[in-house]
């Protein structure tokens, strides 16, 4: 028996997964409801035939995706994609979302930006009137981080943010390595006011390899509810 929340997500993932069709290459997204997503999908690979490529968005989902059965390529083999189907941290009205809370926003945001559609699974906690309580993940390389680390603090004072902290992500006593080798900082910002900017501007400071901020990216979302029922936004 699932919890209301893991209820929710695996009701989101589910709907999801009845996007995917045969001869899709589908992005496969990170975190827990992203999880869900893989196993569904692995089940429809296994028990009824379907034929799907898988992306994934990090070693954790590679590891997983191939775990359930799921064939596997690179994104410079896809060089497209049909559909990307990933979790989020938050998701507004617009459809604009923070992620990044798993650590895997670089690659996640390469494969939804090379994805035709990108799908949001989330449960209903996950919607926000305005973006900005989930503290927002920047990747940033480790070659003077804290150098980095300033000058986004810095430039954080001229924009509509509420909060101007920010906290290197760690693990354990050590920083915190993404994927590709890099550090998070997370910026504690409470309301974002104007996201669209924010995010251009924290990528033009040098260190920054991306922020968490996905404008413009996100066509659907799924939510998820604790007692099953599931709701379509695009
Ligand atoms: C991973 O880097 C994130 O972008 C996830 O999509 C996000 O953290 C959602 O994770 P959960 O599904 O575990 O909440």
């Amino acid at each position: 028996d699932l919890s209301p929340i893991d209820k929710a997500k695996f009701v989101a993932a589910k709907r999801a997964a009845e996007l995917v069709e045969d001869g899709m290459r589908v992005g496969l997204g990170t975190g827990s409801t992203a999880a869900w997503l893989v196993r569904c999908l692995g089940e429809m690979v296994r028990e009824d035939g379907l034929k799907i490529t898988g992306v994934p968005t990090s070693a954790r989902t590679a590891e997983l995706a191939r775990e359930v059965g799921i064939e596997l390529i690179t994104l410079d083999e896809a060089r497209w994609l049909d559909l990307t189907i990933d979790g989020a941290d938050e998701f507004d009205s617009e459809l604009n979302l923070i992620k990044g809370g798993g650590g895997a926003l670089l690659q996640e945001k390469i494969v939804a930006t090379a994805s035709d559609q990108m799908v949001v699974i989330a449960d209903k906690a996950k919607e926000v009137e305005t973006l900005g309580a989930f503290p927002l993940p920047i990747e940033v390389i480790p070659f003077g981080w804290q150098t980095s680390q300033a000058l986004v603090e810095e430039t954080l004072i001229s924009m509509d943010v509420m909060g101007r902290s920010s906290t290197l992500r760690m693990n354990g006593a050590s920083p915190y390595v993404t994927d590709e080798g890099n550090h998070i900082l997370d910026l504690h910002l409470n309301r974002i006011g104007n996201p669209r900017q924010l995010a251009l501007v924290l990528n033009q400071i040098p260190g920054v390899v991306e922020n968490g901020l996905f404008i413009d990216i996100c066509d659907t979302v799924v939510i998820g509810y604790g007692d099953g029922k599931v709701e379509v936004r695009d």
